[in-house]
């Protein structure tokens, strides 16, 4: 992602090392000094970890593609409220504490509010869903999600016709966030989804993966997953839903115009202006593999689109 740094050396090396050897160096770090490595690695295990969702039922539009192992998933992170390098959020959001949690829900609806967690999020509803996700970055990762279609959540909301968007926001604390202490982006996170976008089957509001309660680097306790854009547009552990006439600022979108649109969408013909989106490193892959258009999910989300010229509106 583009980060305003101005020295090459403030850049972390887990952002400029390739995956793979990220990896596997961490696994010798491990082996060469077993006992040191091992406490702080079992220390560092994620505040909710081994807390599981009880009863969830296998949700349509699983892919059958092997999933990331669940160490990889939660140890190589994008979550720069916790630090930019990739493995800083597990490190960082240790400690953060996400009971109690609500979301501000506002504008153009019938039931605005301030909403619990609790109420928001019913166990009867988790689904799991295997999805893939693609970083813009070019790797990408097979996650065994749980979650809620966002399409039920919103329905409760009795959304009103002027309703054409919806704006997520990220927590803004630095005092628990520490990442947020550095302007690496104008704080908070924030991210939409034109309303048809958020209505459809796919997208899902996640609380956990591989059956467990979402670990905090990973976006706990509520995060969204849209499986056929970008992981930014992904937002994580989100305090406020707003529902608007008018497309909203997305952080990325704001941050560097020129590199990141609102769609987002994954598109293998669109590049990057300094990289190639053609190809995709699947976390633990040595080998490469080509991107496919909506991430593969052209078959759901393709008629979204009809009509847009996709080079424009990336
Ligand atoms: N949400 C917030 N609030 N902050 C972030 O830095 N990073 C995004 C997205 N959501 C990010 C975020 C990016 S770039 C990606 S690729 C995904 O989260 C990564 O999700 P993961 O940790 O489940 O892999």
């Amino acid at each position: 992602m583009h980060i305003r740094i101005t020295k090459a050396s403030d850049i972390p090396s887990s952002e400029i090392t390739p995956k793979a050897h990220y990896m596997s160096r961490r696994r010798f770090l491990g082996t060469a000094a077993a006992g040191a490595a091992l406490a702080p690695l079992l220390a560092a295990a994620p505040a909710g970890a081994n807390l599981r969702w009880e009863n969830i039922v296998k949700g349509p539009f699983s892919t059958d593609e092997e999933p990331t192992p669940a160490e990889d998933v939660t140890s190589y992170n994008n979550f720069y409220e916790f630090g930019t390098g990739k493995g800083d959020p597990i490190r960082n959001s240790r400690f953060f504490r996400t009971k109690p949690w609500s979301v501000a829900v506002e504008g153009e609806i019938e039931k605005p509010g301030t909403y619990q967690f609790e109420d928001l999020v019913k166990p009867h509803q988790l689904e799991e869903r295997v999805y893939r996700l693609r970083c813009v970055e070019r790797w990408s990762m097979v996650v065994p999600w749980v979650g809620i279609p966002l399409a039920a959540m919103i329905k409760r909301f009795e959304p009103t016709s002027k309703a054409k968007y919806v704006a997520f926001e990220t927590l803004h604390d630095p005092k628990r966030m520490p990442g947020q202490s550095y302007p690496v982006l104008d704080w908070p996170y924030v991210e939409g989804l034109r309303m048809d976008e958020a209505m459809n089957p796919l997208t899902l509001m996640v609380v956990g993966l591989y059956g467990e309660v979402l670990p905090n680097q990973n976006g706990a306790p509520l995060r969204l997953m849209v499986p056929w854009k970008y992981g930014f547009k992904s937002i994580k552990s989100i305090v406020a839903m707003r529902f608007v006439e008018k497309m909203p600022p997305t952080s990325w979108s704001e941050s560097a115009p020129g590199e990141y649109g609102f769609y987002a969408n994954v598109n293998p013909d669109v590049h990057h202006p300094r990289w190639s989106q053609a190809r995709e490193r699947r976390i633990g892959d040595f080998l490469k593999r080509d991107t496919l258009m909506f991430n593969g999910y052209g078959e759901e989300v393709a008629g979204l689109y009809a009509g847009m010229d996709l080079a424009k509106n990336y």
